[in-house]
């Protein structure tokens, strides 16, 4: 059975009784963002997928992803509906103390098991039109950006920096998932996505054969994307950092990360 298989892995008796019981991770992410997680079909695929299949060959228990809108994916870590939260989520102390975009206390709070580092991505139509070079180059522009987002974060904090610095504001739409922000540039309704650096380099290859799209990487302000657990569950975060560790030192963390030209 697969408990028995399962108990044999190196850190099995690490994960909390009820997750050894059941025999599976459950995984809360939004599919639609590529490199990183995404659909292949049914099946969701990418990044974090490999990722967590590394992890599962240490720890016994299957990952079980489960595809949901991002801004709402850590309201499912309190109930138990989600075990963890993989989704290229940014490490953040808001997202740790459970505040919302405005500073207001509305979850619980999340511990991070930290795991790759990016960088903002700016995403704009293939040829760079209005020659983007920064994010100071967006005042007087129109972004598109994912809701919920440290990227939707950054439109508003660099709006407030255009108006300070006495320069055409800046203004953005939000939505649901990165790819109808993508979908909004190559429309001409934006002039550039703001992503993470691994999307928008995967994207500018892949979208229209390499046609559609162009990405500009700001190397400078790189950042962690964490593995997100609930603050009561120690247990879970501590055994995935160990799995975390194995994989990283046995090369199969590496490996995830070369497949998708990633890290
Ligand atoms: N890293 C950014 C954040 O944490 C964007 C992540 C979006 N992830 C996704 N699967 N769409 O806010």
């Amino acid at each position: 059975t697969k408990s028995a298989a399962g108990s044999a892995a190196p850190l099995f008796s690490k994960l909390p009784a009820d997750i050894q019981k059941a025999g599976v991770i459950k995984v809360g992410t939004d599919a639609t963002y590529a490199p990183m997680e995404f659909k292949q079909g049914e099946k969701i695929v990418g990044v974090d997928p490999d990722i967590a299949a590394a992890l599962s060959k240490q720890l016994g228990v299957t990952f079980q992803f489960e595809s949901g809108t991002f801004n709402t994916l850590l309201t499912s870590l309190p109930t138990g509906r989600t075990d963890i939260v993989m989704s290229s989520m940014t490490d953040t102390k808001a997202r740790q103390e459970g505040l919302d975009e405005k500073g207001q206390k509305t979850g619980s709070g999340v511990d991070f098991v930290d795991y790759f580092t990016a960088s903002t991505g700016i995403l704009v139509k293939k040829g760079n039109p209005e020659g983007i070079k920064s994010l100071d180059d967006l005042c007087g522009k129109k972004l598109a950006v994912q809701r919920g987002t440290t990227y939707e974060q950054a439109a508003k904090d660099q709006a407030e920096k255009c108006k300070k610095d006495g320069k055409p504001a800046l203004t953005f739409e939000s939505f649901d998932s990165d790819a109808e922000a993508q979908t909004r540039v190559k429309a001409g309704g934006a002039v550039a996505d703001l992503n993470d650096s691994p999307v928008a380099a995967y994207i500018a290859q892949t979208a229209g054969g390499g046609n559609d799209f162009e990405a500009i990487a700001n190397k400078s302000d790189a950042g962690f994307f964490g593995i997100a657990v609930d603050k009561k569950n120690t247990q879970l975060r501590d055994a995935l950092k160990e799995a975390l560790d194995a994989i990283i030192k046995d090369g199969t963390y590496k490996t995830a990360l070369d497949k998708w030209n990633a890290g």
